[in-house]
């Protein structure tokens, strides 16, 4: 199986997970799960969520790898945070190379993070959450990767 067609089976297995009838949390987490065990270089995988109260910090969500610190991130700090600064996905190939990075783990060596948007009440895209994702491999991510997990990101926007 190649690349492809083994995103496009995870992404049939997601729409499945959110379409049970289960929490919030525990469907995120079993996407993480699922998505961990399909993927052998995708080595943490988690959700940060946008904090409603404040506004310009996230929150860790549901996850599967190692435990982190990095349990809230103020906007513009670290990958996530400058990701949800963005608005933007960030890719980094080599997290060695970064200045504002936040190690979670020695082993990680690059990262991928995808913001999730939902549309409001005017049809504005609002910014809530985001996919991160951690590598032990240098260079893992590709522009694949990119578009399998913003297909991740469109079917999860509903859970916000
Ligand atoms: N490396 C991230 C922090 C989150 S951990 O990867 C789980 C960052 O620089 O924002």
């Amino acid at each position: 199986m190649n690349k492809k067609e083994k995103f496009d089976l995870i992404e049939k297995k997601i729409k499945e997970i959110i379409e049970q009838e289960e929490t919030r949390e525990k469907k995120l987490l079993s996407i993480t799960e699922l998505i961990s065990s399909e993927l052998d270089y995708y080595n943490w995988v988690g959700f940060y969520i946008v904090d409603k109260e404040k506004k310009n910090e996230l929150y860790l969500g549901p996850f599967t790898g190692e435990p982190t610190t990095h349990t809230r991130i103020t906007f513009g700090k670290g990958v996530c945070g400058r990701s949800a600064q963005l608005e933007k996905s960030l890719l980094i190939s080599d997290v060695s190379q970064e200045s504002n990075y936040l190690s979670c783990s020695i082993n990680v060596k690059s990262e991928i993070v995808v913001p999730i948007f939902k549309k409001n009440e005017n049809e504005n895209n609002l910014y809530v959450a985001q996919i991160d994702v951690d590598s032990h491999l240098r260079n893992a991510f590709d522009q694949l990767d990119e578009i399998f997990l913003n297909k991740i990101a469109n079917f999860c926007s509903d859970l916000f």
